[in-house]
Formats: structure tokens, sequence, C-alpha cells
């Protein structure tokens, strides 16, 4: 296992639709690997495939406190089957957005169908966080982040501001991790 870069905002790759997967292989529970061991140093409670660069509908949960056991989850294929008509409000972020926070209003529940780590159909009635995570990251299956789902005012500042730092990044005269002896 190890730990990917992280695509970040405004890096087009995000707006991209994954694919299927088509099977779930050794090279497949690999990658679920690498996107557990990138979430958890991130830190983050969720990521998809799209965000280390991999276009394939898969993603990875894991919404244990600092101090409790890891509990990690991984969705494969994952498809919203149904959604509550009750709507619940949670601050959200993204790994791929550092540092920005907004509220966002989504239904409260959700039912999803998905295939696990060995490729075996579950099924999954989700709420509260879970539920909010799970829509958070099949968004990012289909290219949608949640910036998406705030005012057109606060994302137009949210995506200059991101344009403008990768801007200064790619000026800068120094690579990131270089040695420079
Ligand atoms: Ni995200």
């Amino acid at each position: 296992m190890s730990i990917k870069p992280l695509i970040i905002l405004p890096d087009p790759v995000l707006r991209q639709v994954s694919k299927p997967v088509e099977r779930v292989d050794a090279s497949l529970r690999k990658l679920t690997g690498d996107m557990l061991e990138t979430m958890y140093d991130a830190p983050g409670i969720g990521l998809a495939a799209i965000q280390i660069g991999e276009p394939l509908r898969m993603l990875v949960i894991d919404l244990a406190k600092e101090d409790e056991t890891p509990t990690p989850h991984v969705f494969i294929n994952p498809e919203i089957l149904e959604s509550s008509d009750q709507r619940s409000v949670y601050e959200e972020g993204c790994l791929s957005i550092p540092d920005y926070y907004a509220e966002v209003e989504r239904p409260a529940a959700v039912r999803v169908k998905y295939l696990d780590r060995d490729g075996k159909l579950q099924e999954i009635e989700a709420e509260g966080l879970m539920a909010t995570c799970l829509q958070h990251e099949i968004d990012h299956l289909n290219g949608v982040l949640f910036i998406d789902h705030i005012s057109k005012l606060k994302r137009d500042m949210v995506v200059k501001k991101f344009k403008k730092l990768a801007k200064d990044k790619m000026s800068g005269n120094k690579a990131p991790g270089r040695l420079v002896g």
C-alpha cells in the first residue's frame, strides 16, 4: 500500500465521469489499500478513486474518530436506489479542496447498492454522516464537487482562489520535495 498524491481543484481530472469497475481482482484491492492509506494520511473520512487520478467508480469511507478502532468501508460501483424526502445540512469539506468548508443540504438518508471488496453485492441504508459522506463521494464519481451545491457566488470565489494557488505553485522556483544540496 502506498500514499498517492491527491488531485486538487481546479484540476480538470476532478470533472471526469468515472467508469464502472469490471472486475474485483488483486490489482483493484491494491488500489483500495492505496486509497485508504491516502485517506488516513490526509486525514479524511472519505475518498473517491478519481481523487488519486483513477477514473473508476469506487470509494472508501471510514467515519471512526481518531481514538476509535478504524472501520474502513469500500464501495465499488455504488448506486443510489432511494433518497429520503427529509433533508439535512452538514458542513462539508473535501480533500481535493483543502481548508474550505461550507454547509450543504442533501437528502438525510439514502439506500445504496454496491459491491464490497470481495466483489459481493451489498446494500446499505445510510443516514446521518454516512448518508452525507456517501452522497459526497458518489458525486465525485460523476465529476461533481460539493461546491456545486453552494451558491454560484461562493463557488466562483473558491475556484478563483484555487486557480490562483495553482498558478503560484507552478511559478515557484523549486519543485516540491526536491533536495537542493
Ligand atoms: Ni470530496
